[in-house]
């Protein structure tokens, strides 16, 4: 287990906590591998009844590590346990289990899309979600340009992702991204007494419940590999390095001698 990824269970509840704030909470693939077996490892313990996400350090995630990204992209075509990326996405998408997320600071890119496959979402007065693909040239991934238009309509939608600019905690929770603001230093605790209430249902009604709720969304796997697809390729554009050695150079991209 990576030390990028703190896991605890108690009360029926396993709580996963991002722990690399020097960097923003961005995901490596080793933090996806350690987020993935803890999911898995939830769904398979019956004593575990909900799965509760945070991030250490006052932020949720700033996504997939853009220098991992440049470095190593990964073959995201790839069956679902082939990469450390897709086993990350299956292992949300499907859990059975219920999933709460307490958000704080930004949660940026699949920091944002993994909020669409969690079951209620706390923000801190603080949060501030985008979904920035288009700014590194880049596609909206894991199941997002299917989910964001079914919960929020198209045309926020089509803001959040053709624009890519950050919403602060009251706006998603108008446009229906979270489910309740709480002040930054109640959100852990707050989030954790939801997450033990849930977990005090009758488990099987719980686990029924949310199985009958997700199941008008038949077609995210093949959405999510469709996305996934064209996102392995556009990692390998010149508009994705551009995009990229800008951010790390703290300058705006330059995109006007690409055609
Ligand atoms: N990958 C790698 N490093 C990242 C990162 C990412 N996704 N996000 C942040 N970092 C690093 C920064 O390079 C910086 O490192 P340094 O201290 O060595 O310079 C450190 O984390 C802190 O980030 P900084 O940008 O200084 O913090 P901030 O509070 O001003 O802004 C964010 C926070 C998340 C808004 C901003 O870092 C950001 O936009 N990150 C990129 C998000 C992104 O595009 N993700 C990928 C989507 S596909």
């Amino acid at each position: 287990m990576s030390d990028n990824i703190l896991v605890n269970a108690a009360a029926g509840v396993a709580e996963i906590r991002f722990n690399r704030p020097d960097k923003k909470n961005a995901f490596t693939e080793a933090m996806y591998a350690a987020i993935s077996a803890a999911l898995e490892g939830a769904e398979a313990d019956p004593a575990i009844r909900v799965i509760l996400l945070s991030g250490e350090g006052g932020a949720f995630s700033a996504g997939n590590d853009l220098q991992d990204f440049m470095q190593s992209p990964p073959d995201l075509e790839d069956q679902v346990d082939a990469s450390p990326v897709t086993r990350f996405m299956h292992a949300l998408s499907t859990t059975r289990k219920v999933v709460v997320a307490a958000v704080q600071g930004p949660a940026v890119g699949v920091g944002a899309t993994l909020l669409l496959h969690c079951d209620l979402v706390l923000a801190a007065d603080n949060a501030r979600l985008s979904f920035p693909f288009i700014n590194l040239g880049l596609v909206p991934e894991f199941g997002s340009t299917l989910l964001l238009p079914q919960r929020i309509g198209y045309h926020q939608a089509a803001e959040l992702t053709l624009l890519g600019e950050p919403v602060d905690a009251v706006t998603a929770l108008r446009l229906g991204l979270v489910n309740r603001v709480v002040p930054q230093a109640e959100l852990l605790e707050t989030a954790r007494g939801l997450s033990r209430k849930l977990a005090a249902k009758a488990p099987a009604a719980l686990l029924l419940t949310k199985q009958l709720l997700k199941s008008g969304s038949g077609p995210l796997a093949g959405r999510i590999a469709e996305e996934a697809g064209h996102f392995a390729r556009r990692l390998r554009t010149a508009e994705f390095r551009e995009a990229a050695t800008a951010f790390f150079e703290k300058r705006a991209p330059d995109f006007s001698k690409l055609n």
